[in-house]
């Protein structure tokens, strides 16, 4: 993926669910239609949804990706061999064991044979069924190497990928992305995408959402700013390789299973592209935290950085939320949050610093 450095300088386009576009050629995208007989450069014209066409126009979100070669020319999925074994995508009772007893689990160690980031994935809870397209889950993963000459796409929903240990080098069909812990990175449903670990080593959380994508929470009596800032959403530029890649393979996950397809082409061969469902990170650092200046703890919630909604009004899906460094200053107050039994389910992860050791 090129010399060490090439990450470091690039660039990136600022803003959430813009309407936004890139080209890696000058003129690769066509004007004033978006399917057009003969696309500049010859390219293919193909377009890549994140919700139905019919979506009301402010939560509507697709893409126009302008390719070297169609990506549906491949040949048919097969299940993989060896199968991962160690995602889930349904969760009933059959095959979880769960339980109601709060549990708590040590960093887990990294594996010392070569592991990339698909197989060193595997999930840790989660709630209802990507065949549903309702629920949730919660995966994590340790790896070592580089995924080659492959690239992975989730049908099952979108990934909140969130680093511990090690940065993560992720090619997307849209561009590049850096994403080092203490940001967050976000790719949609069905996009493919490769990861290249240039620390070795590494290890993170995976929030998986199925028929729901993130958004920014409302800020109510707040008002116009604060938490996580529009702007500092970072969505890629186009940036693409062309020339045969012979065995090539797309990791496809469905229903939690994994299924492969050969090609002869890498799937990063979008010379331009535009739309508002697009690949994207976050440095949670740029979170502008609130919180009491007089009496209590203020609810979590006030800590969201995205939601993922369902249909009822104030419930979501999954809430991301980001516990930062802040000053917490009160009046006769309870120093530690107060104890509580919530009807909705936390899974805590830590990033760095020591948990529960502020006092
Ligand atoms: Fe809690």
């Amino acid at each position: 993926m090129g010399d060490e450095n090439s990450l470091e300088e690039l660039s990136y386009q600022s803003g959430y669910g813009n309407s936004f576009s890139s080209e890696a050629l000058a003129g690769a995208l066509p004007h004033g239609q978006n399917s057009p007989l003969l696309c500049p450069y010859s390219l293919y014209a193909e377009q890549i949804s994140g919700t139905s066409f019919t979506s009301p126009r402010k939560l509507n979100l697709r893409s126009w990706l302008y390719r070297i070669k169609p990506s549906v020319t491949h040949e048919p999925f097969k299940p993989r061999v060896p199968s991962h074994g160690k995602l889930l995508s349904e969760f009933d009772r059959s095959n979880s064991s769960a339980t109601p007893t709060q549990l708590r689990w040590k960093p887990v160690e990294i594996p010392d044979s070569p592991t990339d980031f698909v197989d060193g994935l595997f999930t840790v809870c989660g709630a209802g069924s990507s065949f549903l397209r309702h629920g949730f889950a919660v995966h994590m993963y340790t790896a070592n190497k580089s995924m080659d000459n492959c690239a992975f796409c989730n049908a099952d929903g979108d990934f909140l990928i969130v680093p511990q240990k090690g940065r993560l080098w992720i090619t997307t069909e849209c561009g590049k992305l850096q994403v080092s812990p203490g940001e967050v990175a976000i790719l949609p449903q069905g996009f493919r995408f490769a990861v290249d670990l240039p620390d070795g080593p590494s290890r993170g959380y995976v929030a998986e959402i199925f028929g729901a994508h993130f958004q920014l929470p409302d800020l109510g009596p707040i008002g116009a700013n604060g938490l996580a800032a529009p702007r500092d959403f970072l969505a890629p530029t186009a940036w693409f390789e062309d020339g045969r890649r012979p065995g090539y393979t797309i990791v496809q996950k469905f229903g939690g299973e994994l299924f492969t397809a050969k090609q002869d082409f890498s799937p990063f061969n979008v010379v331009a592209w535009h739309g508002n469902h697009v690949p994207y990170k976050y440095d949670l650092s740029k979170f502008c935290p609130y919180n009491t200046v007089l009496v209590d703890h203020s609810d979590p919630s006030i800590n969201t950085v995205l939601t993922a909604p369902t249909d009822k009004p104030g419930v979501a899906l999954l809430d991301f939320v980001v516990f930062p460094p802040r000053w917490l200053v009160a009046e006769h107050t309870f120093r530690p949050p107060y104890y509580h039994r919530n009807c909705m389910s936390e899974f805590m992860g830590l990033i760095y610093g020591g948990y529960e050791v502020h006092f």
